[in-house]
């Protein structure tokens, strides 16, 4: 059992201000882990009083001093490379084999690009008549989702110790355990007391009160449109900078010219990597009419070769959905597609058979899906896939595009074809021909 009931707060673990405690449930087996408690408003001044006094020294060290304090979180963290993937499997789920290889291994990738960049990043620039010189920022707000908990924390806190700056992290509630663990391991690397801060709560507890709060002059926020409508807007009276990275409905287009079974088979791989739970996900794959048959008998093919299963056993390849508020939004969307008139072709509602404990989701393919349909239109946030047929290729752009979201897109085909349909899609993220889909890229 995990028991993580305090708070991280200028360089020590203490007592929240108002402790109430919550379970942390492992999605696989419905049963409790551990303990957090939840913090309120009070706990934020202090974690923020905090950071704004490290704020003073640290932004003024050198960028040697911050490369060497980030190889030093590097080896303790290698040190400790089990605990958080063990962590990270039992509080959202993934399978111990891709905690350990992808999870757990975001921290890892991103710290040393973020080296990469630190080592000759241009602080300064002089020009004919003026100086440009890039300062740290301040005291930043971080809150962040559960389905890739250390990527999204690596995301923020990384290139804040890099910056020079200092930070209140607010991990998840759902999912707090691998978070704790890393704030051990960057206590004992020794990053300098007040320069980064954790405290646990909700949204509206912690979350708002870290959005709000005036000393913060940055809030970085991943997670749902929902709460980051609500961060940007309490952010707003204080106009702070904010950061956000929200949902997805990516489209993923197959070409004429790509070889067809094996573009489909990557994309529910793609769609079906972490269990659906990613932000680029490429929920809505898009065949050309023609190729439609083929389409539909590779993707049966390819989610029926994914087999569900306990996340603590080495072999699984696909875990459970975080929680049962999340399978129960899966299963509402998987019957809306089916009262919308998608035709099933995998899957679909319930648990797939011997897995009646956790939160298990049967990797579901839709066909026939047009644009309209809900699950066309909403993130599902789970293992299930639209295939959406189109006559030309003006219309698959008009489709990939007809979304309110625009976070990322996929495009197989010919390279330099595929390249030109990439550029008319309007999101900010594309992948062509990659694999980089098999949510082993958050
Ligand atoms: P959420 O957006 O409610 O939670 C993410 C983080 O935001 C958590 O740390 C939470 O405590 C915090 N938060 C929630 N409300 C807040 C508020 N008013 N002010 C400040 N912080 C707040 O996400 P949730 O409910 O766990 O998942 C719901 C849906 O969100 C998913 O089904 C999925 O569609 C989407 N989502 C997207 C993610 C992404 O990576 N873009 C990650 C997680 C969820
Ligand atoms: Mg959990």
């Amino acid at each position: 059992m995990y028991t993580f009931n305090d708070f991280y707060i200028n360089g020590e673990w203490v007592k929240p201000q108002d402790g109430k405690t919550c379970e942390v449930i492992n999605p696989a087996t419905e049963k409790s882990i551990g303990t957090i408690s939840l913090g309120n408003a009070a706990d934020v001044d202090l974690a923020v009083a905090a950071a704004k006094k490290a704020f003073e020294t640290y932004s003024q060290t050198s960028r040697d001093e911050r490369i060497a304090l980030l190889e030093r979180i590097k080896e303790v963290y290698m040190a400790r490379y089990d605990d958080v993937a063990q962590a990270i499997s039992q509080e959202m789920g993934a399978p111990i084999r891709f905690a350990k290889r992808s999870q757990a291994g975001t921290w890892v990738m991103h710290l040393d690009q973020t080296l990469a960049v630190l080592r000759d990043y241009k602080f300064e620039e002089t020009h004919a008549a003026h100086e440009i010189r890039k300062e740290p920022i301040g005291v930043c707000g971080f809150i962040t989702p559960w389905n890739w908990p250390i990527n999204q924390i690596a995301c923020k806190v990384i290139p804040a110790l890099a910056a020079g700056c200092t930070c209140i992290l607010k991990p998840s509630e759902i999912a707090p355990i691998s978070a704790a663990i890393l704030t051990e391991i960057l206590h004992e690397a020794g990053v300098p007391a007040g320069v980064y801060n954790m405290v646990n709560g909700d949204g509206p507890g912690v979350g708002a009160a870290i959005s709000a709060h005036p000393d913060i002059d940055m809030v970085s926020f991943t997670g749902s449109t929902r709460a980051g409508i609500a961060i940007a807007k309490a952010a707003a009276d204080t106009v702070k900078r904010v950061a956000q990275e929200l949902g997805g409905k990516s489209a993923n287009i197959i070409l004429d010219d790509a070889d067809i079974a094996t573009a489909v088979a990557n994309g529910v791989k793609g769609c079906f990597g972490n269990t659906g739970q990613s932000c680029n996900a490429p929920s809505r794959m898009l065949v050309p009419e023609q190729h439609l048959a083929t389409a539909i008998e590779a993707a049966r093919a390819a989610a029926e070769k994914i087999k569900p299963g306990d996340s603590a056993d080495e072999k699984t390849m696909m875990g459970p959905v975080v929680s049962e508020l999340q399978y129960n939004k899966i299963q509402a969307l998987i019957n809306k597609g089916i009262e919308e008139g998608a035709e099933l072709i995998a899957g679909g509602p319930g648990k797939p058979e011997g897995l009646e404990t956790g939160y298990f989701v049967k990797p579901t393919v839709f066909a026939n899906v047009t644009n309209d349909m809900t699950i066309a239109r909403e993130e599902v946030f789970g293992p299930v896939l639209s295939i959406i047929s189109y006559k030309d290729e003006d219309e698959a752009v008009a489709i990939a595009n007809d979304t309110v979201y625009g976070l990322s897109g996929y495009v197989s085909g010919e390279p330099e074809h595929a390249k030109q349909i990439a550029k008319r899609i309007r999101a900010g993220m594309i992948h062509i021909n990659g694999e980089e889909g098999d949510g082993s890229n958050p």
